[in-house]
């Protein structure tokens, strides 16, 4: 039996912000969405969220993710804490829990698969993510001997200069056998820095504790400050973009473009400088986009053109041409071969085939049929 809890409870002091810090945003998903979609795959028989800070927020920016149990933690006075709430929703409870931290967001799915799988081989009390990083500071330090066998865990502000200098961390992501977790919870005490209850603490009442250092040290960055959201955010950025690279979509400056997770792509796409993709979108074959262009839950058959424009919840068929400087607004949809010049906007309208709305335009709840093209009086042949 698994059972997994997400620890979403913190307020997340260092990002100086409003939002609570698992809702930040990277590349279009929240922290906390990014985290339980990492074990997804795992299909555990419980999935427990601890939240405490904003908890109805937390909530309900999750109301359409099935099967989450909410337990609540209030005051929030550490990570121990916080999995001290879970003695008594997981009272019957027999198996191993995994522990995720909600602000490390970069975990893949084999990662912690594999995590379980050497927990269980080994049948240890506790297995927990490990990495060696050049610069450690702010995490917790891990003291482990060559079998790989964990004696303590000492987070940064409690360590001593010597202990300082190692550098195998704590990830924050931890695999327990429920059972003799639940045993030691209580005995947790706030003699720290902080004054709080740390769960890492636990894992030196646990025997036997083994570490698994992961290969992609990229993987564990945890969040705290707007810095490392922005160091979470490239890495994934540089993923999709190796992805979309591999699955034959040119991009002809790949640091200049952002894309989403959930954004697709199909063969031979061209991708100018400076062109970002959000949500759903959906390009078809052989498109050109770009340079300096947004696409927005948008949906681009093959062969589109478009160049230094924006393309929002709209629906373009194959073979048209958008732009320089046209906004297709939601409710836009475009029939095969349309030409939509510069300086027009489409809001809520229908454009039949082969129609041009070239240029200074304004077309809103409209229904334009097929082929229609600007009006031709008999110009002087000087034109
Ligand atoms: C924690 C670990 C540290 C590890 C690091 C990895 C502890 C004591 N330290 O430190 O060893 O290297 O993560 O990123 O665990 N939370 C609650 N309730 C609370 C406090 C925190 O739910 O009362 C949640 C937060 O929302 C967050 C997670 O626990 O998602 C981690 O809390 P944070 O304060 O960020 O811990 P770190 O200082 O990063
Ligand atoms: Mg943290």
């Amino acid at each position: 039996m698994l059972a997994v809890a997400v620890l979403a409870a913190g307020k997340g002091t260092r990002m100086k912000s409003d939002l609570p810090k698992v809702l930040q945003p990277l590349a279009g998903a929240t922290l906390v969405e990014r985290v339980l979609a990492s074990c997804r795959s795992l299909r555990p028989e419980r999935q427990l969220l601890i939240v405490g800070h904003q908890a109805e927020r937390v909530e309900a920016s999750l109301s359409a993710w099935g099967g989450l149990e909410f337990v609540l933690q209030q005051p929030q006075n550490g990570t121990g804490h916080a999995v001290q709430q879970l003695l008594e929703p997981l009272a019957d409870f027999d198996g191993e829990l995994l522990v995720l931290n909600g602000d490390v967001p970069l975990l893949r799915e084999q990662t912690i698969a594999d995590l379980l799988q050497r927990h269980r081989a080994s049948g240890a009390a506790v297995t927990l993510l490990t990495a060696r990083l050049t610069d450690p500071t702010g995490y917790g330090r891990v003291f482990a001997d060559a079998e790989g066998q964990v004696s303590a865990i000492v987070e940064h502000r409690d360590c001593s200069e010597a202990q300082r200098r190692n550098t195998l961390i704590n990830a924050g992501i931890y695999c327990f056998d429920w059972r003799r977790l639940a045993a030691v919870l209580p005995q947790l005490r706030s003699d720290n820095d902080q004054g709080e209850l740390y769960l890492t603490d636990s894992v030196a009442m646990l025997s036997p504790a083994m570490h698994v250092e992961v290969a992609d040290a990229d993987e564990i960055n945890g969040i705290n400050d707007r810095l490392q959201l922005a160091q979470c955010e490239a890495v994934i950025q540089d993923r999709l973009r190796c992805h979309w690279m591999r699955e034959g979509v040119t991009f002809v400056d790949p640091g200049s473009c952002t894309l989403s997770d959930g954004t697709r792509f199909g063969r031979d796409v061209v991708v100018e400088p400076q062109c970002h993709f959000r949500g759903d979108s959906v390009i078809g074959d052989g498109c050109r986009i770009g340079p300096g262009s947004l696409i927005d839950n948008a949906r681009l058959a093959d062969r589109v053109e478009v160049v230094y424009s924006v393309v929002r919840q709209a629906t373009v068929a194959e073979g048209c041409a958008i732009g320089p400087f046209a906004q297709l607004r939601p409710g836009a949809e475009l029939e095969a071969d349309c030409r939509v010049g510069n300086f027009v906007e489409i809001k809520n309208s229908h454009i039949g085939s082969g129609s041009k709305v070239n240029h200074l335009s304004y077309i809103g709840d409209a229904d334009l049929g097929t082929a229609v093209k600007p009006w031709r009086s008999a110009a002087p042949a000087s034109w």
